[in-house]
């Protein structure tokens, strides 16, 4: 069989999992069941394959913070142009008077773009962060 040709497969599950997934699918506008299901599985696999910190992966670092924080903005600059290799682009917008909502887009190697992540978000003053990648496989 052909690695494209699309396969069926039964999934056991009860009643009030089912309805909680069936309100998934109407409420993320999936056209049915199984292409949930699809994304679901692509979503996880990636997850496994962040487990090989030698993986080539290129992603995104969302930061949430307040700018007025004493010393935030040198040290999030300074780990920044440490991490310069990685770093493929960096925008900042200005929410408010104090909240700043800044989008870091990186190229790496998995397990250093999780250091850098863990240490722009780990920092005091950042109220949020989230690191995801995208689906690459074949990425050096
Ligand atoms: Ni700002």
């Amino acid at each position: 069989m052909k690695d494209s040709a699309l396969c069926r497969f039964g999934v056991s599950m009860d009643k009030k999992l089912l309805t909680e997934f069936d309100q998934l699918v109407i409420n993320k506008g999936y056209s049915n069941r199984s292409e949930a299901v699809r994304d679901l599985i692509r979503e996880a696999l990636i997850l496994e394959d962040w487990k090989d910190p030698e993986q080539y992966v290129a992603g995104s670092i969302l930061l949430f913070y307040d700018h007025g924080q004493k010393g935030l903005l040198e040290q999030l600059t300074a780990i920044q142009h440490h991490y310069h290799h990685e770093i493929l682009a960096t925008t900042h917008f200005h929410l408010d008077e104090h909240n700043c909502l800044e989008l870091i887009i990186v190229k790496g190697k998995a397990g250093s773009l999780q250091t850098l992540s863990d240490q722009l978000v780990s920092m005091k003053g950042v109220k949020y962060g989230k690191f995801t990648v995208a689906p690459v496989s074949d990425l050096k």
